[in-house]
Formats: C-alpha cells, sequence, structure tokens
C-alpha cells in the first residue's frame, strides 16, 4: 500500500448539516473502499469555528461513522481508528490559515515518504464565500506539478444566467474546468445514476419506441412534505424553480431524453450529448408553467425575517413546467415537471407513459377485462421515498421484461396489490437495488474516480440558466395560486392542469390527463 500516493481531502464547512449528515459518512466510505488500493489519505475539516470549539464539533459528528453491513463489527473500529487518526479539524480564515495547511499537507506527504497524487477540496459553504476560498486555494494550496487538485462545488451556482455567468468567470480566473466539480445530487441517487444505462441495456426494445410515435408524456416529480421554515431567508431568494427545477428536474429529464452516447464510459461525449439536448429544449413561455404558493408561508417568512404585515412575496413554492423538446424524435412529447413543498407526500420519481392506442391496436389481448380499457404501459424510476418505501425501476408486464445488472439488482416479486402510478403493484416488474447507497457515498466516489460526465460542466450550466432565465423573468411579478398544504394537495396534478400551463396539453392529451391515471 501507499505506492500509488498521497491524496489529502480537504473538507470546508466540516462542522455544517450536509458534512455531518453525508459527507463525512461519505469520505469514510470511500476511505474503507479504497484503502488497499494503494492510495494512502489524509483528512481535513475545516471551518471558521476556532479550533477547539469547531475541532469538538466535527469529532462529536465522526463519532457517528458507521461501517455497511458486510463489515463485522471489530473491524468496523478499526476502521473508524485508523480514518479519525488520519483527521484533522483546522480554522480556515486567513490567507495564512491557507499556507499552513498546505506545509502540513507536504510535511504529511513527506512523512509516508511516497508521491502526492492529489487534493480534493470540498466547498461545503455558502456560495457567497466560493470566489474567497477559491483565491485562498490557488494562490497557496495547490499541488506541486504532477498531482491533481479537485475543486467540488455544492448549489447554488449562480441566480440566473447572468450571476451564474458572473460566478463561473471568478471561479474561472483560479481553476481549470476539469479541475471543478459541481455537485448534483440527484446525480448521485441510485435510480437517476441508473437511467442510461437502463436505456443503453434495454436499447433493442427502447430505440424503436423512444420516441413521439409511442411516448405520450413524461412526469418528472419532486414531491415533498416539509416546508421553507427556517431557511426562508435562501428560499426567498431562489423559489422552487431555481432550488431544484433549473438543476435536479432538469438533469434527469436530460438522462431520459439525450441520445444515448456510443461510448458510455467516454466522459466527453455522454456531456456533449447533454448540452446538445439542453440546447434543444423548446423556449418556454409564462403560459409554460403554472407556480403556487403553500399558504403559511408568508406568514413563515415575515416571522423569519422580520417583516412587517404588509410584506408580500410572491416567492413560488410550488411549480409544474411544460417543457418539450425540438428534435424530430420528441417533437410534441410534452415533459412534465413538477415540484412542490408542503405536499401531500414525499417522493421522487420520473414516469414514463407510453401511448395507449399504438400497442391496445397491437394486442387487443393486452385491454384489461374490467374496463375494457388499455392497461396502462410504462416505465417508472421510482427515485426515493412515497409509497413504495425503496428506490426502484417499474416496467410495465404489457411492456417489456427489462435487464438489470444481475449481481447489484434483484427482482420484487412478493409486493402488496395496491396500485402505484395508476397501476396495481403487480402488473409491474419491480426491480431494486440489492444494496441502498446514499447519493454522496456515490458523488464522493465519483469524484474520486474523476468520473466528470457525474457532474455540471460550466457549459452545461450555462445552457440550463439560459433555458430556464427568461421564464423566471417573466414569473418575477406573478402573483402565485395559494394551496393549502398537507394532504390537500393529495390531488396535486389536477393543480397543475387546472393551471393554465397545462391546459395546453390537456387539449392534446385529453383521453390522458382526464383518465383515471392519475
Ligand atoms: C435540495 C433543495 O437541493 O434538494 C431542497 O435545496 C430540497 O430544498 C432537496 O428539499 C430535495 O432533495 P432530496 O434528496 O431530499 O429529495
Amino acid at each position: 500500500a501507499g505506492s500509488q500516493g498521497h491524496i489529502s481531502v480537504v473538507l470546508l464547512g466540516a462542522t455544517g448539516d450536509l458534512a455531518k449528515k453525508y459527507l463525512w459518512q461519505g469520505l469514510f466510505q470511500l476511505y474503507v473502499d479504497q484503502i488497499d488500493n494503494g492510495h494512502s489519505f489524509s483528512f481535513q475539516g475545516a471551518a471558521l469555528t476556532p479550533q477547539e470549539q469547531g475541532q469538538t464539533l466535527m469529532f462529536d459528528a465522526l463519532k457517528r461513522l458507521s461501517c455497511s453491513p458486510d463489515i463485522f463489527p471489530g473491524r468496523c473500529t478499526l476502521l473508524k481508528d485508523q480514518f479519525l487518526k488520519r483527521t484533522r479539524y483546522w480554522q480556515l480564515k486567513t490567507a495564512e490559515d491557507y499556507i499552513s495547511l498546505s506545509r502540513d499537507i507536504e510535511s504529511s506527504v513527506r512523512k509516508e515518504g511516497i508521491q502526492e497524487a492529489g487534493r480534493l477540496f470540498y466547498l461545503s459553504v455558502p456560495a457567497f464565500a466560493y470566489v474567497d476560498i477559491a483565491r485562498h486555494i490557488n494562490s497557496s494550496c495547490r499541488p506541486k506539478p504532477g498531482a491533481w487538485l479537485r475543486v467540488v462545488l455544492e448549489k447554488p451556482f449562480g441566480h440566473d444566467h447572468t450571476s451564474a455567468q458572473q460566478l463561473a468567470k471568478e471561479l474561472h480566473t483560479y481553476f481549470l474546468e476539469e479541475e471543478m466539480y459541481r455537485v448534483d445530487h440527484y446525480l448521485g441517487k441510485q435510480i437517476v445514476a441508473e437511467i442510461l444505462p437502463f436505456r443503453q441495456r434495454n436499447q433493442q426494445i427502447l430505440d424503436p419506441i423512444w420516441n413521439r410515435h409511442n411516448v405520450e408524456r413524461v412526469e418528472i416529480v419532486l414531491k415533498e412534505t416539509l416546508d421553507a421554515k427556517g431557511r426562508t431567508s435562501f428560499y426567498e431568494q431562489y423559489g422552487v424553480i431555481r432550488d431544484v427545477i433549473q438543476n435536479h428536474l432538469t438533469e434527469i429529464l436530460t438522462c431520459i431524453a439525450m441520445e444515448i452516447p456510443k461510448n458510455a464510459s467516454n466522459s466527453e461525449e455522454v456531456l456533449r450529448n447533454k448540452l446538445a439536448l439542453i440546447k434543444s429544449l423548446q423556449p418556454l413561455e409564462k403560459a409554460s408553467a403554472v407556480i403556487g404558493q403553500y399558504q403559511e408561508y408568508n406568514g413563515q417568512l415575515r416571522e423569519e425575517l422580520q417583516k412587517d404585515e404588509h410584506h408580500f412575496s410572491t416567492t413560488p413554492t410550488f411549480a409544474g413546467v411544460v417543457v418539450f423538446i425540438d428534435s424530430l424524435r420528441w417533437d410534441g412529447v410534452p415533459f412534465i415537471l413538477t415540484s412542490g413543498k408542503v405536499l401531500d407526500e414525499r417522493v421522487s420519481y420520473v414516469r414514463v407513459l407510453f401511448k395507449h392506442r399504438v400497442f391496445c391496436v397491437q394486442s387487443e389481448s393486452q385491454r384489461d377485462s374490467r374496463s375494457s380499457q388499455c392497461k396502462p404501459r410504462q416505465i417508472v424510476f421510482h427515485i426515493g421515498h412515497g409509497e413504495l418505501k425503496f428506490p426502484a425501476v417499474l416496467v410495465s408486464q404489457n411492456l417489456f421484461k427489462p435487464i438489470l445488472p444481475e449481481g447489484s439488482w434483484k427482482e420484487v416479486a412478493d409486493l402488496s396489490s395496491h396500485h402505484l402510478y395508476g397501476q396495481p403493484l403487480s402488473d409491474y416488474y419491480v426491480y431494486r437495488p440489492m444494496e441502498e447507497k446514499d447519493a454522496y457515498a456515490t458523488i464522493i466516489t465519483n469524484i474520486y474516480q474523476g468520473k466528470k460526465d457525474a457532474f455540471i460542466t460550466t457549459q452545461n450550466l450555462m445552457a440550463s440558466w439560459h433555458f430556464w432565465t427568461p421564464l423566471l423573468e417573466s414569473l418575477a411579478q406573478e402573483v402565485p395560486r395559494f394551496y393549502p398544504g398537507g394532504t390537500e394537495n393529495r390531488n396535486l396534478l389536477d393543480f397543475v392542469i387546472s393551471g393554465r400551463a397545462v391546459s395546453f396539453v390537456l387539449e392534446q392529451h385529453l383521453e390522458f390527463m382526464t383518465s383515471d391515471q392519475y
């Protein structure tokens, strides 16, 4: 061990929520997974909190690290001890602090008696701190030539096209494009990460039907039950479209609709095809979206930001947007992107619904004997939560039996017979991952492996903002529809449908929108 060089990981924001909940666990997992492959690691947690206090906070959080079930308890304790021995806390504030950090890294590398392989800086800090930190890393913490530098950034990456461009420009004065890893944590979710490989593996069957002739519509949904309490000052600046639709839901849309790369392991080709797809999205109009706000929002906002009773915010906490793609393959197929806070359930999924008529004509025997209607045919990428408690891929049995990689996925047969996504569960082939992995564990592995297509490049980010900004601007003064929150919103899609956005779609797809498939 040790022959491949030393890797230093610096986690800025080491005592923050994200770090405590996911990042340290992900880094520990990386350490455990890679311990035998010849790298040596050191971990530096950093924050603005003074040394002693920060150290206590951070090591308290580290006590909760856990191992995967296949590691027996004795070994787990040993691994944790080793990990903690390789971990330090730093108060990182001034230019001198960054210089000492870098010196310390150099001296640990020397002590190991090996080459330095690389330095990974994970910025889990508010976006306003990025540029300052970037400057310090660039001027004091770069490794010697031959070793890599990777800088990981968490959203928000700007607020609109102009601010995103400005931020990107500043970051580019300090880092090369290949050094930056912009995280979209949805790309680390097992089911989202499986969309493209799934399409690839089942290409023979999917290729002929993955188009406007056969796909009725695609729903991309992220429903949440939580409100914005405690973070209204952040939420107020962003709203639901910037918070989750411009990034998470757009990334999912891309995975569904992009052309499959010839070579899936070629990150550049994957990113190129993604970019081409984003650029082919039809410009949105005001009428493409319906926005809502949960009734309590303004009250919570006034309380938290200490505003008087006349203060009134129109920030949307719910949005349904219908997106069309300008391509021969997808012309006229609505992609309905929906997300909101304080809804009836927490769930995220993509549902690709195939046209009835096409399939019914092909096979009369597939008609539902009770209703003499065609049974729906769909593929659902159930990303998480919801009634189905585990992430899964569901394919209507009357569509085809999918292929998923053996060894990491298993078919689930003994499911109760209730309805999910407009179909009894027993009508689907259901596959779930053998082992559930946290999105951040995957993200950290992807950074370590340099898997660039699992992150957001500057070009793709700009294309996405270019697409969303005009809509955001046109909605800026729009008063949202108010919704009560909670289970009263069970019929969320009715809400979307009754809004203007979907009325256009509704005209074209009346049969489906009004059927009991919702
Ligand atoms: C984050 C948003 O990016 O995603 C949050 O800022 C949102 O507002 C969250 O709640 C949803 O992610 P998940 O993984 O909980 O579905």
